[in-house]
């Protein structure tokens, strides 16, 4: 299992040095970028997060919860290692959004709501790198994890047979619950509360990937 921290649940007045406290422990780093549209909460968007990746050696996890991920993905500094994930619910048309991202030289990450269907990413597949899973609405960090999702993960990596795709969840994932998230199929976990909310986010991160594997 890979750990991608989100930054969400930081302190965003230290946001370089809560970065550099997961270098070495994490795989990547999570950034939820929202315009207070597509959710109802507004964060922050690709000058924050282009000065940040000068303060972390991490790949870039950039979720994009907006409407316009095509007119806004290409103000992102991104290279092969880093993966932007739009969502299929987007106001923009999911093919747009995917070449937008796909032009930057970086992995095309999708990703759904909990209520909307696995089949309305299945067209999408062939042409992304990586499935973001929801388990929890987004827009909000430190919500409970829903363990419908666990099915959802183990339908996806069905649907995805021999593809190259890497399946990560996000929402709600802690120490207590890690083991089953990646027992149903997630090979990245992005947890924001869980490292970032706890007053030591490198033990933190340290001991959710010990209790991945225990
Ligand atoms: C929610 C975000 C998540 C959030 C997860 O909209 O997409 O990345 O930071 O936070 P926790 O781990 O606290 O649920
Ligand atoms: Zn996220």
């Amino acid at each position: 299992m890979k750990l991608s921290p989100s930054l969400l649940s930081a302190d965003f007045g230290r946001l370089a040095e809560e970065a550099r406290a997961v270098e070495g422990i994490a795989s990547y780093l999570h950034f939820d970028v929202m315009d207070g549209h597509f959710v109802p909460n507004l964060t922050f968007g690709p000058p924050v997060v282009n000065a940040l990746r000068r303060h972390s050696t991490l790949p870039l996890d950039i979720h994009l919860m907006i409407d316009r991920p095509a007119l806004y993905a290409p103000r992102f500094e991104v290279g092969a290692e880093d993966v932007i994930t739009f969502h299929v619910e987007a106001k923009d048309p999911p093919r747009r959004a995917l070449e937008a991202i796909r032009g930057l030289g970086c992995r095309v990450g999708i990703s759904l709501r909990p209520g909307t269907p696995l089949s309305a990413i299945v067209p999408y597949l062939p042409e992304v790198d990586w499935v973001l899973v929801m388990s929890v609405e987004p827009g909000f960090g430190g919500q409970a994890f829903r363990p419908e999702a666990l099915d959802r993960i183990r339908n996806l990596r069905r649907l995805i047979g021999n593809r190259a795709i890497t399946i990560a969840v996000d929402g709600g994932i802690n120490a207590d619950n890690v083991r089953q998230v990646v027992e149903a199929g997630a090979e990245v976990i992005v947890a924001g509360s869980a490292i970032y909310g706890k007053p030591d986010p490198a033990a933190a991160a340290r001991e959710l990937l010990r209790a991945a594997d225990a």
